[in-house]
């Protein structure tokens, strides 16, 4: 329901909503741009969000950048109020996909509150899993587009012209966080806080478990065909029937 002020009421009228649960690297961001497009939905993705906040040197950004540069998460409580906020946008009525949250427990609790209703049950959990070695080599590769925020790998995605963004010319460059120290902090926040987010969803929502080790065409289709055709998978179910 859509109210006057561009914000939604209390309740979603229809379409997926989905969150994408992972690794750093396992291709949650290139899967939900591709999904959000395809499904035209919303992709809320902390990550985007908060590096903007850094390059609009706001509050939240001068808090977050710090944290996020040695490879931390940053705070629960900012991260439920920024995503709250975004979820009662216009756009999110018809459904909308979630890279990057929740990424703790209480993200997990939190947004159950935020959405006014416990709608886990009706929302895919897509996992995306990749072995380490590979995440290690996808992560070194990674180049972003700090203007557009689009993402490339020097290897298996490489831009058109070698360091410049194909959509907008912009120079590529490495994410900060994507530094070996950084990204050995970031596996070990993902192991010690989020991995049980797996546990958690996998009995409360439409849990899903995805090889991501597979050519990028491959992983979409196969989410495709979960959230357009296997909406009343079995709770509990690792999707793979
Ligand atoms: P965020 O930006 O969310 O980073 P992340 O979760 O660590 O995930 P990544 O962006 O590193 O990886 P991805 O899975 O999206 O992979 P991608 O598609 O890019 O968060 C960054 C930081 O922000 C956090 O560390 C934290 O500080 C903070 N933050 C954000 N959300 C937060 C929250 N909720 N709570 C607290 N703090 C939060 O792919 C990776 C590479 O692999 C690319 O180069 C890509 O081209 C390539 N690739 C993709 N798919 C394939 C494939 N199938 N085969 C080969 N290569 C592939």
């Amino acid at each position: 329901m859509v109210v006057a002020d561009g914000t939604r009421g209390d309740s979603v009228t229809g379409g997926p909503r989905i969150i994408f649960l992972g690794p750093p690297g396992a291709g949650k961001g290139t899967q939900a741009a591709r999904l959000a497009e395809h499904l035209r939905i919303p992709k809320i993705s902390t990550g985007d969000m908060l590096r903007d906040a850094i390059a609009a040197a706001t509050p939240l950004g001068k808090q977050a950048g710090p944290i996020m540069e040695k490879g931390g998460l940053v705070p629960d409580d900012l991260l439920n109020g920024i995503v709250g906020e975004r979820l009662r946008m216009a756009d999110c009525a018809d459904g909308y996909i979630l890279d990057g949250y929740p990424r703790t427990l209480p993200q997990a609790e939190g947004f159950e509150h935020m959405a006014l209703g416990d709608v886990t049950p009706e929302v895919y959990v897509l996992n995306i899993e990749v072995p380490r070695a590979e995440l290690l080599r996808r992560l070194s590769g990674r180049r972003w587009c700090p203007t557009c925020q689009a993402t490339y790998h020097i290897h298996n995605d490489p831009a058109k012209q070698a360091g410049v963004c194909d959509n907008d010319g912009t120079k590529l460059i490495q994410r900060e966080d994507d530094k070996e120290t950084a990204v050995q902090r970031r596996l070990q926040e993902y192991d010690g806080r989020t991995a049980p987010l797996i546990d958690y969803y996998r009995s409360r929502s439409l849990f899903h478990a995805v090889d991501g080790y597979r050519p990028q065409e491959q992983v979409f289709a196969e989410l495709l065909d979960i959230v357009t055709h296997r909406p009343a998978a079995a709770r509990g179910s690792e999707g793979r029937a």
